[in-house]
């Protein structure tokens, strides 16, 4: 799938989500914008917690919301994040972000946007990201 078009709105929609970031610990806000093979796009965001560990990255928000909805078929994502929301450098998904990506997404298509503004971007696969990953196709 040719995402080109849809870049603009997808860095715009993972932006807008660092409103909604919870991150009263490490003040790293992060927004994701997760594109389904129907066109439709599923938000994200980081949700921290005073026990560390029960922290969820905005990357699986959007995975879980839409898994939750019975969407299963993913085509991309956008993440954004910096701290206290100011977008300076990219943010790249952390390793169990990429491995929640292998379980329902091909690594050789599924797209991961990293966004700073509309001007500056950057694109992977994730077999890119992550190399001889392990996913449902090792069990089949
Ligand atoms: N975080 C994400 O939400 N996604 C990433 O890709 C990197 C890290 C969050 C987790 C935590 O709330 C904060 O950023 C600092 O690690």
């Amino acid at each position: 799938m040719d995402i080109t078009p849809l870049i603009p709105r997808l860095i715009e929609t993972a932006t807008a989500q660092l409103a909604n970031s919870y991150a009263p610990y490490s003040h790293f806000k992060v927004g994701a914008a997760l594109l389904a093979a129907d066109g439709r796009i599923f938000t994200g965001c980081n949700i921290e917690n005073a026990a560390y560990g029960p922290s969820n990255c905005a990357e699986r928000t959007a995975f879980f919301k839409a898994v939750s909805e019975g969407v299963r078929d993913f085509r991309a994502i956008c993440i954004v994040g910096g701290q206290e929301g100011i977008l300076t450098s990219y943010t790249a998904p952390c390793g169990v972000c990429r491995q929640v990506m292998m379980e329902f997404c091909d690594p050789q298509s599924f797209q991961i946007l990293l966004a700073i503004d509309a001007d500056h971007y950057k694109i992977f696969t994730l077999a890119e990201l992550l190399p001889e990953g392990f996913g449902p196709a090792n069990l089949g």
